[in-house]
């Protein structure tokens, strides 16, 4: 065992705590164990390692002050779903959506891989808690990884820190989250800025569902690294969940208040790249109306007191893609980056500032991109990698709402499910009921753009946009989301919405402006929950009639509103087959969703 020194002033009484980082640093055999406080001096420290490093470069002061540009390693620059693997005892719990491993054999591998894996390094302890600590869900981590980047990120997200350390005291739990970048140093060897294990093949996210436990192995980027996001508060709390009767959900959430100030709060799944941060921080079209904003990512909700379904955010920031954020897309998030902000894979501007393509400002005349080397918005390359991010402290955004941090969470009034489909599904739809609600989650879906994915047109299917976090059986989840039904008064619970804001008509062209316009339909939505907007009784849920959509002051052909707002029965008809083949794929679903599979068959016939 190596000589291990102890640095930074986060200090616990938790026996278990310090025995499992002692066992831990033997393990990794680290050059030093620092225990963090999440102070901001240490924050400061972390960063200036990191600059001396390379990893960081200090952004201009007087432009984004407390701001740092990182550039990663180019084969670690996003989440790794095909090395992502869900250790459940058998493969059935698992599922057919998860890759399975077996948690002995994965187990014995992970210790393998973290043998040495820290030599030369710091070993950082990272205590947070994922939701305001005297929330009755908030749940305890202990993140231990060897990479500074990962504590300054951390620190955004979460809530971290000696506070928490104080919660947990002397006996309480916590979720061990192992973290590797996977390059142990030998003695002499200079580091490189993003150190990582290049070789895709062994990387390595896991998930081990009973213990429960998360251990990650060559990735420093976003979800792989930042163990708190992805890894525990969806794949991990979504199997905790399902044990102790709520949900971990990937949906944003947010409160639209009425110009009389009546307010309502929704929470929305959407598949990657439908902008959830967008609507998240909208700002209406709409005189007189107002969205703050709760959350972008991730949604605890389970049932209070009083029957109703309440969500929290569990998260204390946005780590959201750079590339397409603007002052008309998103004022609100880049308002949240302009100070305080560690920005990953964008383009560094000659006066030591940022840009990324579809900023809404002109390119620098050249600049480094994010590779490092020099740049000309002419090379006909892409400055910022398509999933570059800013870390950002959810504090800086301007329409932040007040009751974000509530321990209780917010009530509920709305879920609304989407998708990125050009054809067939309308702008939107909402369920007969909580059932067909579900149905609704479970047909979630998105076609993928050309420029995304290679070919475009082609619908993945993604569950209640779950479909890469969620810890266990696909169609146990859907039965979970069905019993919520008898855990309280069906009465109280959400209404659920499908909206589509992607719909084009035959020569390729939006039907609908989306951004801000989209609060006219969150408009209907708050209306259709208080029992006064307009809908026409369909074959696939309530459609808004054509007058139930407030579109004052939006120029918009009555050809297209129809379009929008139509029900294409042989579009739909084709939904439905698409539907049954991917339940079939999943291997089957509860019976209730079968049988409102059956009952949209025989509405359409
Ligand atoms: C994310 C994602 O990064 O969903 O939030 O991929
Ligand atoms: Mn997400």
């Amino acid at each position: 065992m190596s000589e291990t020194k102890t640095l930074g002033n986060g200090k616990t009484t938790n026996v278990r705590l310090q025995a499992w980082v002692s066992e831990m640093a033997e393990l990794c055999q680290p050059a030093n164990v620092w225990w963090t406080d999440g102070s901001d001096a240490e924050n400061q420290q972390l960063c200036d390692v990191l600059v001396k490093a390379g990893t960081f470069t200090k952004l201009d002061p007087k432009k984004r002050p407390g701001s740092y540009l990182a550039r990663s390693h180019p084969s670690d620059v996003a989440r790794v779903e095909d090395r992502t693997f869900i250790c459940s005892r058998t493969r059935e719990e698992a599922g057919a959506a998860n890759n399975w491993a077996d948690p002995a054999e994965m187990k014995a591998k992970m210790m393998e891989r973290f043998q040495g894996c820290m030599k030369g390094r710091t070993m950082y302890v990272i205590p947070f808690a994922m939701g305001p600590l005297d929330s009755p869900i908030c749940k305890i981590g202990i993140e231990i990884t060897d990479s500074a980047y990962v504590v300054t990120n951390m620190r955004i997200m979460t809530n971290m820190g000696q506070a928490v350390l104080d919660k947990l005291g002397a006996d309480g739990k916590y979720i061990p989250c192992m973290h590797s970048v996977g390059a142990p140093l030998k003695p002499g060897q200079k580091d490189v800025p993003w150190p990582c294990e290049p070789e895709p093949r062994n990387k390595y996210i896991v998930h081990f569902p009973e213990e429960p436990s998360i251990w990650s192995y060559g990735s420093g980027y976003g979800g792989n690294a930042l163990l708190g996001k992805k890894c525990l508060a969806l794949r991990i709390a979504s199997t905790v969940a399902r044990r102790e009767g709520w949900m971990a959900e990937h949906m944003l959430i947010l409160c639209l208040t009425s110009p009389a100030g009546k307010k309502h709060y929704v929470a929305a799944a959407f598949p990657s790249a439908c902008g959830k941060t967008n609507l998240a921080m909208m700002q209406p079209s709409l005189p007189g109306w107002k969205v703050t904003t709760l959350g972008d990512d991730i949604a605890w909700i389970r049932v209070g007191e009083d029957g109703r379904l309440y969500a929290m955010n569990p998260e204390t920031g946005f780590f959201g893609v750079a590339p397409g954020t603007s002052a008309q897309s998103n004022p609100n998030a880049l308002a949240a980056c302009s100070k305080n902000t560690i920005f990953t894979n964008v383009v560094l501007t000659p006066d030591n500032d940022i840009w990324w393509e579809d900023m809404g400002v002109p390119a620098p005349a050249r600049g480094i991109d994010w590779q490092g080397n020099e740049w000309t918005p002419d090379s006909g390359k892409k400055g910022a990698h398509p999933n570059s991010r800013f870390t950002a402290p959810a504090s800086q955004c301007p329409v932040l709402d007040p009751d974000w941090q509530n321990p209780a969470g917010v009530p509920l009034s709305a879920i609304i499910f989407g998708g990125r489909r050009p054809g067939t599904i309308p702008l939107a739809n909402e369920a007969f009921d909580w059932e067909h609600g579900v149905f609704m989650g479970s047909a979630c879906g998105s076609e993928t753009t050309a420029a995304a994915l290679g070919s475009a047109g082609v619908l993945r299917r993604d569950p209640f946009a779950m479909l890469p976090f969620c810890g266990y059986n696909m169609s146990d989840y859907f039965g979970h989301w069905l019993s919520m039904a008898s855990r309280t008064d069906r009465n109280k619970l959400p209404k659920v919405f499908f909206v589509n804001w992607f719909r084009k008509d035959d020569t390729g062209k939006w039907l609908w402006p989306g951004f801000g316009d989209n609060s006219r339909v969150l408009k209907w939505i708050c209306e259709r929950v208080d029992g006064t907007g307009k809908a026409d009784k369909t074959p696939i849920g309530n459609v808004p009639t054509k007058d139930a959509l407030d579109l004052t002051g939006l120029d918009i052909p009555a050809e297209d509103l129809e379009q929008l707002l139509a029900v294409d029965k042989e579009g739909w008809k084709k939904e439905v087959a698409g539907i049954e083949e991917y339940y079939q794929k999943l291997g089957g679903v509860p019976a209730p969703l079968k049988a409102q599979l059956d009952g949209l068959k025989q509405r359409l016939a």
